[in-house]
């Protein structure tokens, strides 16, 4: 898909610049051609010689040294023709701050400004620094110029703290690439998405969930937008996705009623959400006191709805996939599920194995659809697997 593409990779200074080798090894491993762009800043991080090695071409650093080609004598012109699609990665908020108000001061930010070409930046930083007022605002007014903004991820920090700051996932990344040049084979298609484990309140404090990260379902969602789809994503999870239609929800009654209301007019649903099978019969009006003569507490359960299969037996055109969340018995567990839901396939894991299930960016699935052999995909990214699905979709 990247092959003979233009890519100008613009480094800037933050500690996220050693990882910017990676990516651009998985470009060049994808046959684009790589221009690498650094700021003096980026510089003290990571060699220019190590970016050139990577990308098998010079690396520009200043404005005034022709450095690809005896042609170039006004390199940031001749780059911004040049260039498919620019990335910055990392960006930090100096240049995020130039980019919003159009500062040209070095062969960074005068690149940029002279580029017609898509862009897509990558903002990492310092938690307290990316929530700053300015930096949103400046990050604001990228969006509405219509650069492509990839939100950083949450995890630990180099400077020691936990928060949002750090650089996504290489998979995230490349997808984030790979959309600009994406065939969109499911553009007037109309898809709806469910993520992350239900809440189910026990007072006003506390709840019955689970372990769903909502990573699984997010993919899906992030995957069927990228193709072109009209995406709705239902979610119990912080969705920070631009592009498709988010609507939040906590419990599976919640759930179930939004998805009511869109299921009609759908022509695909992926219940990629952890449901609760179970919520409290009762909710307690205030926070449950501890009694100190009581060992035990009971709570009261109650069966929550099955959408999965309440929806589905309402289906006329819609292609409906389940999701099988299993700890044994893989296949066995999943053929039940896809017999008594009403699905058109289930995708079952095991989420007993490691890298496959909760919480973690890799998932290995097993396909499964009647009157066919269950298929079994190798362990790869959430992103990998959404790609997977949405193709097996549009083959069908
Ligand atoms: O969110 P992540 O951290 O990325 O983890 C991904 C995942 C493990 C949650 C995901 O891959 C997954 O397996 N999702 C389905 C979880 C689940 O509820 O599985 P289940 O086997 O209990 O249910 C089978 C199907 O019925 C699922 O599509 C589920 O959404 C649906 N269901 C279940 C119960 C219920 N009351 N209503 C439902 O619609």
């Amino acid at each position: 898909m990247l092959k003979d593409k233009h890519i100008a990779v613009y480094v800037t200074g933050g500690i996220a610049a050693y990882k910017s080798l990676g990516i651009v090894r998985a470009l060049i491993k994808q046959e684009a051609i790589v221009q690498v762009i650094m700021t003096d800043a980026a510089q003290k991080f990571v060699t220019p010689l190590t970016f050139a090695t990577l990308s098998q071409h010079p690396v520009i650093t200043d404005n005034f040294t022709p450095q690809t080609s005896p042609d170039d004598f006004i390199p940031h012109i001749q780059l911004a023709l040049w260039t498919d699609l620019a990335i910055v990665v990392p960006a930090t908020a100096n240049i995020i701050g130039k980019m919003a108000n159009g500062i040209a001061d070095d062969i960074t930010s005068t690149s940029l400004l002279a580029t017609t070409a898509p862009k897509l930046i990558f903002p990492t930083m310092n938690t307290d620094m990316y929530d700053n007022p300015a930096v949103q605002k400046n990050l604001q007014t990228l969006q509405e110029m219509g650069i492509q903004i990839v939100e950083p991820a949450e995890g630990f920090l180099a400077e020691g703290m936990t928060g949002k700051g750090r650089l996504p996932e290489l998979s995230v990344i490349m997808n984030a690439i790979e959309n600009n040049f994406t065939e969109k084979k499911l553009a007037g298609k109309k898809v709806v998405v469910t993520a992350g484990g239900t809440k189910e309140a026990i007072d006003p404090v506390r709840y019955i969930g689970n372990r769903s990260s909502g990573k699984m379902g997010l993919a899906m969602a992030t995957v069927a937008r990228d193709l072109g789809a009209e995406v709705t994503l239902i979610t119990t999870v912080d969705a920070p996705l631009a592009g498709m239609n988010i609507i939040q929800v906590q419990t599976a009654s919640e759930m179930m009623q939004q998805l009511q209301d869109v299921f009609p007019t759908t022509d695909a649903l992926v219940m990629a959400a952890a449901v609760a099978d179970f919520k409290p019969l009762h909710v307690a009006d205030q926070k449950i006191k501890k009694n100190d003569d009581e060992d035990l507490f009971t709570i009261e359960l109650t069966k929550n709805p099955d959408i999965l299969k309440t929806i589905a037996a309402t289906k006329n055109k819609q292609f409906v996939v389940g999701f099988a969340a299993e700890t044994q018995n893989l296949l066995s567990n999943a053929e039940k599920k896809l017999a008594h839901k009403n699905a058109d396939v289930i995708l079952a894991n095991n989420v007993a194995n490691e890298g496959s299930g909760f919480g973690v960016d890799t998932n290995r699935i097993t396909l499964l659809q009647k009157n066919h052999e269950p298929t079994t995909w190798p362990l790869m990214s959430k992103i990998d697997v959404a790609k997977k699905f949405w193709d097996f979709y549009i083959n069908r």
